[in-house]
């Protein structure tokens, strides 16, 4: 197979990671282990898409609404999190990339927060590729948090109406200073955005796959990258 042009690899792949459960389930399992299993599909992924020459990677981690989940589930994950984030590190540091986060970060547990502060500082000057989790995010929750912001500075006289533009409004978003996502895939064949980047996903791709997360592999990835370098993007205009 020939590699694809550059131009046909996506700056900014997003993923809805889901069918953790399933596949616990699946194994007669207790959830949590599909979870585990789950986060060393993280790894492979980092690994895959810089190889591929993905610069933003953006990972749907924990929504908003997954606070819903039983009060156990949501523990494990949170302690999950936290141990995955240290073994991350290594990773991210030998490959010069930048660790950011986006979400209702003040909702995590401290512990949660503690080891992100500290990933993020030590990552913070590298400079080849940007790994973004999304954690107790919601799309909706993002856009109403920055249309008080804008609120705020307009009446305070400092942002003038006429001011409020697409782009000025996306610098308000937590994603600001990134390209939109290019590329979206969602794992477990749900075919929704579940709240996740609804703003920023205007334009993107979509690329849907039966496979559960901890399973997805090499080969998804290849298909899903080959499938997007296939695609005509139009952006509304014609081609
Ligand atoms: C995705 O897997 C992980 C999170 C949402 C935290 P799920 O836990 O949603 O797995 P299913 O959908 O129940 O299979
Ligand atoms: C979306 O998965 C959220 C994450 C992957 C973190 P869910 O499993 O929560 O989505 P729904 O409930 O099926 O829409
Ligand atoms: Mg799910």
């Amino acid at each position: 197979m020939t590699q694809a042009s550059p131009a046909k690899v996506p700056a900014h792949i997003a993923i809805i990671m889901d069918g953790n459960g399933r596949w616990a389930r699946e194994r007669g399992l207790p959830r949590i282990e599909g979870h585990r299993a789950g986060a060393e599909t993280v790894q492979r992924v980092i690994e895959a898409c810089r190889q591929a020459g993905v610069r933003y990677l953006t990972l749907y981690a924990f929504s908003t609404e997954n606070w819903r989940r039983p009060i156990t589930e949501v523990a494990q994950l949170m302690k999950l999190l936290t141990t995955s984030l240290g073994k991350h590190l290594a990773q991210l540091q030998e490959h010069r990339i930048r660790l950011h986060a986006i979400g209702e970060l003040e909702r995590l547990p401290m512990p949660v927060r503690r080891a992100l502060q500290s990933a993020m500082r030590a990552t913070a000057q590298n400079d080849a590729g940007v790994l973004t989790l999304a954690l107790s995010y919601g799309s909706r929750a993002e856009i109403v948090a920055a249309v008080r912001q804008a609120a705020t500075r307009a009446m305070a006289g400092t942002l003038r109406i006429e001011d409020i533009t697409e782009e000025s409004f996306a610098s308000l978003l937590q994603t600001a200073g990134m390209p939109d996502p290019d590329l979206i895939i969602r794992t477990a064949n749900e075919m929704r955005l579940s709240n996740f980047l609804l703003w920023q996903a205007s334009y993107a791709e979509l690329w849907v796959t039966p496979t559960l997360w901890p399973d997805f592999g090499e080969e998804d990835f290849r298909r899903a990258m080959a499938d997007y370098a296939a695609r005509t993007r139009r952006f509304g205009g014609v081609v």
